[in-house]
C-alpha cells in the first residue's frame, strides 16, 4: 500500500505532515461532523514570566540532554503545533467558548511552547499556569514575553508532581497528553495527579472525554515489507527479527480503502472522573466484515472530545479522518484471516502499563473466527516502546 515506514513508537522530531497550521488564518476543520470556522484573532492581553536560576539555554544544548529529554528539542513540538487537526482543535475550544474562561484560573500541564497558555490567556483567563519539565519550559517563557503575556502566564519549569503551584486551587485544568494509540507515555497519569491536587469541585478537564477504538485491515503488501521480509534476507534467514517485529506495533497511516470490517469500541475514558487505574483494561470486541477480504492487521485509534463546550468539539484520529501526527496504530496478526461480508472476528484486547517501564503500553489481543472461509484462535502479546 506504500504506507510510510514509522517503526519506532515516539513522537517524531520532524515529520512530513501533510497538513500546516495557519496559525493566524480562519480555516475550517471538520469537528464531529460538522465544520468550525475559527473566529478572529482578538487582542493580546499580558503575561508574567518567572526565572530559573542558572537555567542552561537550549542554544547550550547537546545531543545527551536531547537522549534524555526528548522534547527540549523545538522539532517535536514543531510537529505537534503543525498538526492542524490537534491544534486548531484546542483553539477552537478555547476561542469558542470564552464564557468557560472568563476569570478563572488555568493550569495547562505540560506547556511545551506554552501554545495552549497562550491561547487560554487570550481566551479571556485570569491567569495560567504553564508547567512544563522539559528545558523547553525556558523557551516557553521567552515566547510568553515576546507575545506580552507576562501579566497572564506563568511559566513553571519542573516535573508537574514536584512542583509547588503560587495558588491551592484552579478553576480549569488543560492539557494535551495523549500518546500514541492514546496511552502511550502514559502522561494521562499526570493529568489526573493535577485534578485530584488543584483542581477545585466542579473544575473543568479539557479536553474531558476520550475512546479507543479498533478495526481490521487488509494489509498483504506492507505485511510482506515489514514483517515477512525477514525470513530471507540476502540469502539468510533472520526470522528472530520478525518475532520482535510482530511484537512492535507499527504507528503509521491507513488507508481508508483497506478496512475491512466495521469499527469496535473498545473504551470511553472521561479525564474528570476517572481514576488512574482505568486506563488499564480489558475490552471484548466484535469486527464484522463489510466485504469479502483478507484480514492482516487490526488497527487501533482514537477519538476526543471537549464536552463541555457550548457545541462539543473534538477530533478523531481515525483511518477515515483527516491524518493526525498520531497516525494509527498497526498490530500485524499470526493470521491471515479469509473473512466474508457480514462475518464476525471476536476477541478481547488487553491494555495495561509495563511494568518495568510505565510509559510503555502492553497490549495482549485474544482472537477467534470460524468463518467459511478459513477459521484462527490465538492470543498475541505487543509492546508499545
Ligand atoms: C504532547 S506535549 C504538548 C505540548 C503543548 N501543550 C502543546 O500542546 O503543544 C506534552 C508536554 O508535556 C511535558 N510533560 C510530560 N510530562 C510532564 C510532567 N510530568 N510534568 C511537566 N511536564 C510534562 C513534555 O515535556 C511535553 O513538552
Amino acid at each position: 500500500m506504500g504506507r510510510r515506514n514509522k517503526g519506532k513508537a515516539v513522537r517524531e522530531g520532524s515529520s512530513a505532515m501533510d497538513v500546516v497550521a495557519d496559525a493566524n488564518g480562519t480555516e475550517a476543520m471538520a469537528v464531529e461532523g460538522e465544520t468550525v470556522v475559527a473566529p478572529p484573532e482578538p487582542l493580546i492581553a499580558a503575561i508574567r514570566i518567572e526565572g530559573d536560576e542558572g537555567a542552561v539555554t537550549p542554544s547550550d544544548h547537546t545531543s545527551s540532554d536531547y537522549y534524555f529529554d526528548s522534547y527540549a528539542h523545538f522539532g517535536i513540538h514543531e510537529e505537534m503545533l503543525k498538526d492542524a487537526v490537534r491544534t486548531k482543535t484546542y483553539q477552537n475550544a478555547i476561542y469558542q467558548n470564552r464564557f468557560l474562561f472568563k476569570d478563572k484560573v488555568v493550569l495547562d500541564v505540560g506547556a511545551g511552547t506554552g501554545v495552549l497558555s497562550l491561547f487560554c490567556a487570550k481566551g479571556g483567563a485570569k491567569h495560567v499556569y504553564a508547567v512544563e519539565c522539559s528545558t523547553m519550559a525556558e523557551t516557553a517563557r521567552e515566547i510568553v514575553k515576546t507575545n506580552g503575556f507576562s501579566d497572564v502566564v506563568t511559566v513553571i519549569k519542573g516535573k508537574l508532581e514536584d512542583i509547588t503551584l503560587p495558588v491551592d486551587k484552579v478553576d480549569i485544568i488543560i492539557s494535551e497528553w495523549m500518546g500514541y494509540f492514546l496511552l502511550f507515555e502514559n502522561m494521562l497519569d499526570t493529568v489526573l495527579y493535577a485534578r485530584d491536587k488543584w483542581l477545585v469541585p466542579g473544575g473543568l478537564v479539557m479536553p474531558d472525554k476520550t475512546s479507543l477504538y479498533l478495526t481490521a485491515i487488509e494489509d498483504a503488501e506492507y505485511k510482506q515489507e515489514k514483517i515477512n521480509f525477514w525470513e530471507q534476507v540476502y540469502g539468510f534467514d533472520m526470522s528472530c527479527i520478525k518475532k520482535q517485529a510482530m511484537v512492535e506495533p507499527l504507528v503509521d497511516v491507513v488507508d481508508a480503502n483497506q478496512i475491512v470490517t466495521h469499527a469496535a469500541h473498545l473504551k470511553t475514558m472521561d479525564i474528570s472522573k476517572m481514576s488512574t487505574g482505568d486506563a488499564s483494561f480489558t475490552a471484548p470486541f466484535k469486527l464484522v466484515a463489510t466485504r469479502n477480504d483478507f484480514i492482516h492487521a487490526l488497527v487501533a485509534y482514537f477519538d476526543v472530545t471537549f464536552s463541555m463546550c457550548h457545541k462539543p468539539i473534538g477530533f478523531s484520529t481515525g483511518p477515515k479522518a483527516r491524518p493526525t501526527h498520531w497516525k494509527q496504530t498497526v498490530m500485524y496478526l499470526e493470521d491471515v484471516i479469509a473473512i466474508c461480508e457480514g462475518e464476525a472476528l471476536t476477541g478481547t484486547m488487553t491494555v495495561s502499563q509495563n511494568k518495568k517501564n510505565p510509559r510503555d503500553l502492553d497490549v495482549t489481543v485474544t482472537y477467534n473466527f470460524k468463518g467459511k472461509r478459513s477459521q484462527a484462535s490465538r492470543t498475541q502479546h505487543y509492546r508499545m516502546r
